[in-house]
């Protein structure tokens, strides 16, 4: 037997992550978004930038899951709703809706194509009633069609984030969609655990923010909402950041070994 792994984890080298710990010992910030994260933030929304070709802004979270609830809890007003979410997905997707205080529905997915799509979701809200939010999944990273997302949220009022824990580089982010990513060290980009939540409206950041962090308005203590711990150490930003230095050759990596089973596959 040889077996062959499905998924390797790609992580940056201690030499690579070295001269960013230097800069956590000089400056002394260790947490609470600090220049590292600050950093990273800005670097991960050029690149969501230029995919989505629109603005993108976008806050870091201590992992997807997190950032799934938090996104639910920043856009969706109403107690106690009820998400369509694909049934088939990773459990994380469900922790997050149930973690919000939102109920999941769970609709069947596209025989062909594996996720939820508009078409099945405007049917389930027209057969369920009180679905105030949808939660299509990335499936396996392949990107969704985010403009029919938007026009989802158009013509029905009803929030849309998509859980694209596995497609960074590959999911654009929309009018009006949020997307949430992982940076666990399974992803495409790893941080060892991680992610963020990305929106063009940097209103909606700023409460995810404020969520993931106790629900703090400003340095004063002042609280907004009820919020959680959902932030990400500097420690996880600087693993963040050595992997956005290898980002164009893990692009390259994937891209060649994608084709190689691509010919493989047609032999
Ligand atoms: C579709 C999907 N959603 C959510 C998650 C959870 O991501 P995280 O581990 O960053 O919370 C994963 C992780 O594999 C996933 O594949």
């Amino acid at each position: 037997m040889n077996p062959i792994p499905v998924l390797k984890p790609d992580m940056p080298s201690a030499d690579q992550l070295l001269p960013y710990l230097r800069r956590i010992d000089a400056a002394q910030q260790y947490a609470n978004f600090g220049p590292l994260n600050r950093e990273l933030e800005e670097r991960l929304s050029a690149e969501c930038t230029a995919v989505s070709e629109l603005q993108v802004h976008l806050t870091t979270v201590a992992n997807c899951t997190v950032g799934l609830q938090l996104a639910l809890m920043a856009c969706v007003e109403r107690p106690r709703v009820k998400v369509l979410v694909p049934s088939l997905t990773f459990p994380g997707t469900v922790s997050g809706i149930l973690q919000a205080g939102f109920e999941p529905v769970l609709a069947d997915v596209d025989p062909a194509r594996w996720v939820l799509t508009p078409e099945i979701a405007r049917k389930a809200m027209m057969r369920v009633r009180g679905i105030r939010a949808v939660m299509p999944v990335a499936a396996y990273g392949a990107a969704l069609d985010v403009a029919a997302w938007d026009r989802l949220t158009e013509d029905t009022g009803v929030p849309v984030v998509i859980d694209a824990a596995g497609a960074f580089g590959n999911q654009r982010v929309g009018q009006r969609t949020l997307v949430a990513f992982s940076m666990h060290a399974t992803k495409a980009l790893g941080a060892g655990e991680g992610g963020f939540v990305a929106s063009r409206d940097p209103d909606v950041i700023a409460r995810v923010r404020r969520l993931s962090n106790f629900g703090y308005m400003n340095a004063g203590g002042l609280i907004s909402d009820i919020g959680v711990n959902g932030k990400m150490s500097e420690y996880a930003a600087a693993v963040g950041l050595a992997a956005m230095d290898r980002w164009a050759d893990i692009c390259e990596q994937r891209r060649s070994l994608a084709d190689r089973y691509l010919s493989a596959l047609r032999m």
